[in-house]
């Protein structure tokens, strides 16, 4: 199997171009399908989710075209399966948000059964109560949910009971094609659902996000085929940020709007992090002053991205006294804070909230509150880390950089789903990393 190995205990400088946003490239994907004509996606990243997705598109009947450089063009004219195939990585979010897309172009989705990333139990209890609301009819089996709609969905009022990015997502395509006006109530708003919004809008829907949370979506006849650009991917720009703080390296990212950064500059500081901004989308990181402790409560957009914690906690490690992290969104997100710990940082997990946010898991025991006690030199004497999940994979890289010594870095697939090929993406900076 494929392995990164690195050798660490150097400050890491130099330049890395961000890839497109895995996360809202495979929706942008999912929303073409919704225009019976072509959508044309810039800055398409070629990633293992990307690929995934694909081949749920094409099992559709939707016919993709990547012979235009970085752009990936797809004709969703003749759409005509309605059973969408088990993700070969048996883990992707994507399927559920196909269940809304083809109920409107064919009257009926066979969706199987999604997982996610292993950071917590994920359910779809959300996207499923929003397209009962839009009048679809579910039922559930052992391999997966089977949806079917008698007419055109109807517009519906609908409040979801937390701010999910992805049932976000759902009641999007819900809604953009749906007889009347829906409202919708405590929606995401993170950069990559605005964008969606902004391409849904650009394909000739009526969608408008409001103060507080609120969707107000007109439903249209017909959507059509446009050309968008995929944004840079914020939680990777603020991986390279935190490596160049934790190393005292000095990074520069390129193909990054600072503005989704914006609630990661604060805290980036606040540890002693240094930013230059030297371009519309280029960003320059290094440390400013030695690194101190902090207390981090993730939370949904504005918050601090729950998908910042895991390289924030490498940083940490190197910041002197003790640091919280409270994490609000998902509720077992520290597991890889084991490997930190047996490459000699000192961490502790505990089931309390350590912070004052209001938080779903209070009470429930769940391991979501960690403190970090630094510094504390990293060193590994030829450790193997096997990568549990995509963001915490991109956190072992950053760790194996920090740590003296050779690390070896094992399913690797996990973290080149939403990263690419490392090796050759980091040629730019001076990560001693190699195919093991
Ligand atoms: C998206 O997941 C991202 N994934 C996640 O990134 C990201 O961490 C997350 O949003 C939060 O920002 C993709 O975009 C593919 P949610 P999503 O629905 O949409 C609960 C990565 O590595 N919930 O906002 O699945 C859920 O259990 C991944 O790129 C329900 O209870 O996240 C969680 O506690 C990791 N019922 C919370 O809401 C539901 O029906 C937030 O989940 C849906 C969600």
């Amino acid at each position: 199997m494929p392995k990164y190995i690195i050798r660490g205990g150097r400050p890491v400088t130099g330049r890395i171009q961000s890839l497109g946003a895995k996360n809202f490239a495979t929706k942008a994907m999912v929303a073409a399908l919704l225009a019976d004509g072509t959508t044309r996606l810039i800055n398409a990243p070629r990633i293992g989710d990307v690929e995934i997705t694909c081949d749920m598109l094409e099992a559709s009947g939707a016919k993709l075209d990547w012979s235009m450089p970085s752009t990936l063009a797809i004709d969703a004219a003749n759409i005509r399966s309605a059973k969408v195939p088990v993700p070969d990585s048996g883990s992707n979010r994507i399927p559920i948000l196909l269940l809304g897309v083809l109920l409107h172009r064919l009257g009926e989705a066979h969706v199987p059964v999604v997982s996610g990333c292993n950071i917590g139990a994920r359910p779809v209890d959300f996207h499923l109560e929003a397209a009962k609301m839009f009048g679809a009819h579910i039922t559930v089996s052992d391999t997966g949910y089977h949806a079917v709609r008698k007419g055109r969905l109807k517009a519906c009022h609908y409040r979801l009971p937390y701010p999910s990015v992805g049932a976000t997502e759902s009641c999007l395509f819900l809604g953009v094609l749906a007889e009347g006006t829906s409202i919708i109530e405590n929606v995401a708003t993170e950069p990559e659902i605005i964008a969606l919004i902004t391409m849904l809008n650009a394909m000739g829907a009526r969608v408008q996000l409001m103060p507080n949370r609120e969707l107000i979506i007109q439903g249209v006849d017909r959507l059509y085929g446009t050309s968008f650009e995929v944004l840079g991917d914020r939680i990777e720009a603020a991986s390279w940020a935190a490596l160049a703080a934790a190393t005292d390296g000095d990074i520069t990212v390129e193909g990054i709007d600072p503005s989704t950064l914006i609630n990661f500059f604060g805290p980036f500081n606040a540890v002693g992090g240094g930013v230059e901004i030297e371009g519309a989308k280029s960003i320059r990181f290094f440390r400013r002053q030695p690194l101190k402790s902090t207390v981090i409560e993730t939370d949904v957009f504005p918050g601090f991205a729950t998908d910042w914690q895991q390289p924030f906690a490498v940083m940490l490690t190197q910041a002197s006294g003790a640091s919280i992290i409270h994490e609000t969104v998902y509720e077992r997100r520290f597991d890889y804070l084991a490997a930190l710990s047996a490459l000699g940082a000192r961490t502790q997990i505990e089931t309390h909230c350590l912070g004052s946010l209001e938080c779903r898991f209070r009470g429930h025991d769940f391991p979501h509150s960690a403190i970090i006690l630094g510094p504390t030199p990293l060193r590994s004497a030829g450790l193997t880390l096997d990568v549990p999940d995509l963001r915490a994979g991109l956190a072992y890289v950053m760790a194996a950089a920090l740590a003296e010594g050779e690390t070896t870095i094992t399913s690797i697939a996990r973290i080149e789903r939403g990263y690419g090929n490392l090796i050759e993406r980091t040629r730019g900076l001076s990560l001693a990393i190699g195919a093991g």
